[in-house]
């Protein structure tokens, strides 16, 4: 995170604060999120892009604390559940501020955003609609997802803009889905919406999708939401996505092409989630266990599933002490009674490791309580912010009573 600096005896301090402390104060494995971090990725975007609507998309970090100083920071917010509304509506969130997303919102949660008065709900397909109309009230306020088209060359499982995959409606549909909508007094379409996909790296493809939907907006409409996606930096030395430069380009794009087509220029949304937060946050693990070539440590893949899942990479370190010993390729592996259940392949880490050794993962604020599990019927991990020095538990370690408390025997 920004504002993080390397303490005596080998901590590291997060907005003012030593990890070394916190894993002692709250145990391990711990999620540690930087509140100064994500405000200031947060401002980012609003400062690049002062007169687009700018959303955080609430399920790359489903936490009441994050959506609320989003919400502090001027942004709206992206949820695509009851769960996700409970937790704006928690935050203090308006619903004139969130947008639903989801390509099959069941009636929980299109009752929870009705109930919260969520002004957009973006309709994924024409099929929903009739449920969409008996549930909403007169006015509601659509979008139509639209398939742009345009790969963003990202990992397949989280690959949004093309053919073939489960989101969004083709352009030659979009003409029939538009007058479906306006066949429903209740509905208003009042833009078009597309998400090309997550930890997309590529300005361009942000570029050519600002194009093909302005070819596609139908008439005057007042919204185009570009959806999120931009990436974020998981190794040191990689990029941070240059959101200056996007917001540049796509702003010029839409120009360009509402010029081309006579259309006025709609409002522009973006939905960044990952870029906001997964670089405000770090993991805190004991080493449990050791052989050669491999530390163990006391999550794993029921806190983070994404190596697993989408083959990504981290770049852990050891905290609380030096050592002259030398780095070696070491796989950090989780508690989980599979073997795929990996943090880190070939990590260059000190050979001398030892159980009882804390070990930091660095940006896991994005995706990461979002996709916990209890497998192996763990407990989940706590979130605990950090800001100025401060230390506030967010979410609270789950205990076995938590557990077993749905487990009716
Ligand atoms: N808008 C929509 C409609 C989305 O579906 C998503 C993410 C976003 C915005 C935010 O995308 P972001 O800026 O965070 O990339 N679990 C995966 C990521 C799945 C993303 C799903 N949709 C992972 O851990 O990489």
């Amino acid at each position: 995170p920004r504002g993080t600096h390397l303490g005596p005896d080998a901590d590291l301090v997060v907005d003012g604060t030593g990890l070394v402390g916190l894993a002692a104060r709250f145990g391990t494995p711990c999620h540690v999120l930087s509140e100064g971090h994500a405000r200031a990725a947060a401002r980012d975007f609003r400062r690049a892009l002062p007169r687009a609507e700018v959303l955080f998309a609430g399920k790359s970090a489903p936490i009441r604390a994050v959506y609320s100083w989003m919400a502090d920071e001027g942004l709206s917010l992206d949820v695509c559940s009851a769960g996700e509304v409970e937790v704006g509506r928690a935050a203090g969130v308006p619903g004139a501020r969130m947008v639903l997303h989801g390509n099959a919102k069941t009636d929980d949660d299109l009752k929870a955003a009705v109930a919260h008065g969520v002004r957009r709900v973006v309709v994924d397909s024409a099929s929903e609609l009739p449920a969409l109309a008996a549930l909403c009230p007169a006015g509601q306020e659509v979008l139509i997802r639209v398939i742009p088209e345009v790969d963003a060359h990202t990992h397949a499982a989280i690959t949004t803009g093309v053919r073939g995959q489960k989101f969004g409606v083709p352009a030659e549909d979009l003409p029939a889905v538009a007058a479906a909508i306006a066949r429903h007094p209740n509905l208003t379409l009042v833009g078009l919406h597309c998400h090309i996909g997550s930890q997309v790296t590529r300005v361009a493809a942000y570029e050519t999708a600002v194009r093909r939907m302005v070819h596609l907006l139908p008439g005057p409409l007042r919204d185009l939401d570009l959806g999120g996606g931009f990436a974020a930096p998981y190794h040191p030395g990689e990029p941070t996505f240059d959101v200056q430069g996007f917001a540049t380009r796509v702003q010029i794009a839409l120009q360009q092409e509402c010029a081309a087509r006579r259309l006025p220029q709609p409002t522009l949304l973006v939905e960044p989630g990952r870029s906001i937060v997964a670089n405000a946050g770090i993991t805190l693990y004991r080493v449990v266990s050791v052989k050669p070539g491999f530390a163990a440590v006391d999550g794993g893949m029921s806190d983070n599933p994404r190596p697993s899942l989408y083959g990504a990479r981290y770049a852990p370190r050891l905290l609380g002490r030096t050592t002259r010993a030398h780095r070696t390729p070491t796989t950090v592996v989780g508690r989980h009674c599979e073997s795929g259940d990996i943090i880190a392949e070939n990590a260059p880490l000190p050979a001398d490791l030892h159980p009882g050794d804390l070990l930091a993962v660095p940006a896991t604020g994005a995706y990461h309580t979002a996709l916990a599990s209890n497998y192996n019927m763990v407990c989940r991990p706590p979130v605990i912010s950090v800001h100025n020095g401060h230390a506030t538990p967010r979410i609270r370690r789950e205990s076995l009573s938590d557990l077993m408390a749905r487990d009716l025997g």
